[in-house]
């Protein structure tokens, strides 16, 4: 299970108050889409999710527990760049995670611990098609393969919550094509809660089961400082997804299923 519930959250940065009174429930297994203008307050939102921020009032629940006040392997994520670790393989890449939360001193693993860490990273780097670049750095990757590493490097931890800040949006379209039909599948057989950040209406509408947009309803220059944004639109996607199940739509062969909403 991993359900969040965000009950009447605030955040503020001095005198400005980026989000005001954020209530919503996510049940386990949404992938939520969350869209809105630019400045906002979406990645201020993921950070609080992930336990980079404290809200300046309210809670955040997962499970019904209080979320603890550091980021932790239950919630993984993924930014539009810089997520993997220049100076490492994309099989390091992967390994660090399970390296610095097993042996958190020395960030190195031994013997059977090892080989199991790398057997599993393996199989996870297969799953997001990378398996013939294991021994190549990021530079020497094309963005769309970087972010497919980073996919991998979050996912190997089995989070419980994965967070994606626009993780997509350099590709160009060819690619974030391919890069959401895997994104499908790996929401499906992985049991985590996503809520992606986007731009992109199409990807919203194509990949999640909800879109939630995030908006000032107040936004005249003398106003912007007193007043957040909230959430202003909750819509379900039509025919429902459900993690798990195969979807009526697939967005490989059918495209997104609806824009312009
Ligand atoms: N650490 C911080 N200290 C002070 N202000 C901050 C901090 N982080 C964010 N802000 C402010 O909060 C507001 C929201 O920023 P945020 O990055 O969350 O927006 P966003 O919706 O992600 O925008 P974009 O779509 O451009 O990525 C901005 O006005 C920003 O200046
Ligand atoms: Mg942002």
């Amino acid at each position: 299970m991993s359900a969040l519930t965000i009950d009447k959250v605030w955040k503020e940065y001095g005198d400005q108050i980026v989000l005001e009174d954020i209530s919503i429930e996510i049940e386990s297994r949404a992938f939520v889409a969350l869209v809105g203008p630019s400045g906002c307050g979406k990645t201020t939102f993921l950070r609080m999710l992930l336990g980079q921020e404290p809200p300046t009032r309210g809670t955040i629940l997962i499970d019904g527990r209080p979320l603890s006040a550091e980021p932790g392997p239950d919630r993984g994520v993924v930014f539009q760049r810089y997520s993997v670790f220049p100076h490492l393989t994309v099989l390091g890449n992967v390994l660090i995670g399970k390296e610095m939360t097993t042996a958190r001193y020395s960030a190195r693993l031994f013997g059977t611990a090892r080989k199991a860490a790398i057997e599993e990273a393996r199989a996870m780097i297969a799953e997001v098609g990378l398996t013939h670049a294991e021994d190549k750095y990021p530079a020497q990757l094309s963005g769309g393969m970087q972010q497919r590493l980073a996919l991998a490097q979050a996912l190997v931890m089995k989070p419980k919550v994965l967070l994606l800040d626009e993780p997509f949006g350099a590709l160009d379209p060819g690619i974030r094509a391919e890069i959401h039909t895997l994104m499908t599948r790996l929401w499906h057989e992985n049991s985590m809660t996503v809520v992606m950040v986007t731009h992109d209406m199409r990807e919203a509408f194509t990949l999640a089961t909800r879109v939630v947009a995030f908006e000032r309803r107040r936004d005249r220059p003398e106003e912007k400082l007193r007043y957040g944004a909230t959430i202003t639109r909750d819509l379900p996607i039509w025919p429902p997804r459900q993690a798990g199940r195969p979807s009526l739509i697939r967005p490989d062969r059918d495209g997104p299923v609806a824009s312009g909403h």
